[in-house]
C-alpha cells in the first residue's frame, strides 16, 4: 500500500527537487537501476533537518549502504562532524567514499565494514543521533543498544517503521518473511513508544521513519527492557 497518497508524494518531491546535485542524482539513479533501498529524497531531507535542528555533530549509522543517508547527515554536521557508517558489504564502502568525496561531504566520514552491532560496541561514547536501517530482525537489538547511548536532547531515528503498512494488520496480502519482519517492527515501535526517557513519533513519509528524542536521563542505566 502507499503510505502517502501518490499525488501528495509527487508534490512533496517536486518541492524537494531544489536540491538536485549531480552526485545526489547519481546515487539515486544507482538505487533505481539496482533496486537498492535508499531512504529517498524526502526522508533524506528529514534527516538533514533533524540533525541541523539539534546541532548534531556525532552520528552513528547502523546500515549505511553506499552512503545516501550519510550524504544528508554530512550536509548537517559539516566537515568537523563525526559520522560512523557501517555495512557488511565492502563494495558499499568504496562506493560511499567515492560519492561522498566527489560531493565534498567526506570530511566527517568514518566507514566500518563490519556488523553494525560490533562496530557500535567498538566505538565509544554517546551520540547526537543513532540512525538505524539494517535488516529488520535486528531492530529490537539496535534499539536496546542505542537507547542508552543517545545523549539527552539527541535522537534515535529508524527507517521502515511502517513496513509498507504491514505493521497495521490486514493491510497487505500475506507474505511469510515480510509479515515476520512486520511483527518485529511493530514490537519495536511499541517498545520505543513506552520508553520513559524518549518522546517519539513515526513520520509517515515513504516507509515511515521513527524519530525518538531523548528527553531525560531516566532509565539510562536500567536493564534493557525485554519484549513481551
Ligand atoms: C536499507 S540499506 C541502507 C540504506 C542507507 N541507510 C541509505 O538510506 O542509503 C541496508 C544496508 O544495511 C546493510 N546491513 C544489513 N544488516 C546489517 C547489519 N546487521 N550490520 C551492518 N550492515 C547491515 C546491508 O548490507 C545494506 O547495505
Amino acid at each position: 500500500m502507499d503510505i502517502l497518497d501518490p499525488r501528495i508524494n509527487t508534490y512533496l518531491e517536486e518541492l524537494a527537487s531544489v536540491d538536485d546535485e549531480p552526485v545526489l542524482l547519481e546515487m539515486e539513479k544507482r538505487a533505481k537501476d539496482n533496486g537498492f533501498p535508499i531512504i529517498g529524497r524526502l526522508c533524506g531531507q528529514l534527516l538533514e533537518l533533524l540533525a541541523r535542528s539539534i546541532g548534531a555533530k556525532r552520528i552513528f549509522e547502523m546500515g549505511s549502504g553506499y552512503g545516501y543517508s550519510a550524504y544528508w547527515f554530512s550536509r548537517a554536521t559539516g566537515p568537523d562532524g563525526e559520522i560512523h557508517l557501517t555495512d557488511t558489504e565492502p563494495d558499499n564502502e568504496k562506493l560511499a567514499l567515492d560519492y561522498l568525496g566527489r560531493a565534498g561531504l567526506d570530511g566527517p566520514i568514518d566507514y566500518h565494514v563490519a556488523s553494525a552491532f560490533e562496530a557500535f560496541d567498538a566505538t565509544g561514547g554517546d551520540f547526537d543521533i543513532v540512525y538505524c536501517d539494517i535488516d529488520k530482525d535486528g531492530y529490537p537489538e539496535a534499539w536496546e543498544k542505542a537507547r542508552g547511548r543517545v545523549r539527552v536532547g539527541g535522537m534515535f531515528i529508524c527507517d521502515n517503521m511502517l513496513w509498507s503498512g504491514r505493521v497495521a494488520r490486514g493491510t497487505e496480502p500475506p507474505n511469510e518473511q515480510r509479515d515476520a519482519w512486520g511483527k518485529i517492527i511493530d514490537q519495536t515501535n511499541r517498545t520505543i513508544k513506552k520508553d520513559p526517557a524518549f518522546r517519539s513519533l513515526i513520520v509517515p513519509l515513504r516507509d515511515g521513519v521513527i524519530v525518538a528524542l531523548r528527553t531525560t536521563k531516566a532509565g539510562r542505566d536500567a536493564e534493557p527492557r525485554l519484549f513481551t
